[in-house]
């Protein structure tokens, strides 16, 4: 299937790690010119940026913490100073911070600054635009909106609004045929999963197989990957009449029978 994504400009928020790196190399593949929005300063986002430029892709680097609303406006500036024009967004970065219950109201609220507010920021910056382009938005959202997880009040609030901003913005938006959808990860292998496994286990490894015996698909962890061409998809003509949607790319492990694993 040719999506059709050939020089269409899409932000990527956390585009060069973990579940956004796995989304900027597919978008890179299809030909889209892209703008990597991230606080990870260094060789893990230029190594990234410099062989995907090796490859022919388009891509530019805004540096800064989405907390900062800026910052957010100076990722859409550049998009549109350097490429004129913005035909997605895609809300990916994110950290599941672990502020519970007893972690009290700073870490609360420092939790969902860090997790939602530039969902809505970058989509308020890039609206004009995307209203010209008829662009698409994806919001990658976690299973932890709909399971739960225990003592993540923060990220868990976070990746609930995020879904419910999904469904308002769908209806917001459908005069100018935006759509909009999330997407919802459970177990992808990242370097944020991967710290999570290792603070938080005595025996990360045997805890990681137990995750992975728990997925009905093939018992394994999604790969980036797989969540990346979703959004592919999702961000693509080939599904342009789906919106207000929530994926979950998980090989059956927040909807199947539990009787299954
Ligand atoms: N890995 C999983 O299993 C999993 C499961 C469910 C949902 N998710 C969601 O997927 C998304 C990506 O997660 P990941 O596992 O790839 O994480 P990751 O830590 O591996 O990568 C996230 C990237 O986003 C950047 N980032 C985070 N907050 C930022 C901010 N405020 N400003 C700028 N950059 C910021 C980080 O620096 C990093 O480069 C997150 O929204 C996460 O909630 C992941």
């Amino acid at each position: 299937m040719d999506l059709n994504l050939k020089d269409k400009v899409f932000i990527v928020s956390g585009g060069s790690k973990g579940i956004g790196e796995g989304i900027s190399r597919v978008l890179a593949k299809e030909g889209a010119r892209l703008v990597i929005a991230t606080r990870s300063q260094g060789s893990v986002t230029e190594e990234l940026a410099d062989e995907l430029r090796a490859d022919g892709t388009a891509v530019e680097i805004a540096y800064g913490d989405l907390q900062d609303i800026q910052k957010c406006k100076a990722a859409i500036d550049l998009a549109l100073e350097v490429y004129g024009s913005i035909d997605g967004v895609v809300n990916n970065a994110g950290v599941n911070d672990g502020a519970g219950l007893t972690a009290g109201p700073d870490a609360f609220r420092k939790s969902i600054e860090v997790n939602l507010f530039h969902y809505y920021n970058l989509v308020h910056f890039a609206l004009p635009s995307l209203k010209k382009s008829r662009g698409a938005i994806v919001n990658v959202s976690s299973k932890v909106a709909i399971t739960g997880q225990g003592g993540t009040s923060g990220y868990a609030a976070s990746k609930g609004a995020q879904l419910a901003l999904t469904r308002e913005w769908a209806a917001e938006l459908l005069p100018y045929s935006i759509r909009v959808n999330a997407v919802l990860p459970a177990e992808v292998m990242t370097p944020l999963y991967r710290k999570w496994l290792d603070t938080t286990f005595e025996d990360p490894g045997s805890k990681e197989r137990q995750i992975s015996a728990k997925i009905p698909l093939e018992q394994r962890m999604t790969t980036a990957e797989e969540i990346a061409n979703m959004v592919a998809f999702l961000l693509s003509d080939s599904s342009s009449h789906t919106t207000g949607q929530f994926m979950s790319i998980d090989g059956g492990y927040t909807h199947l029978d539990r009787s299954l694993t």
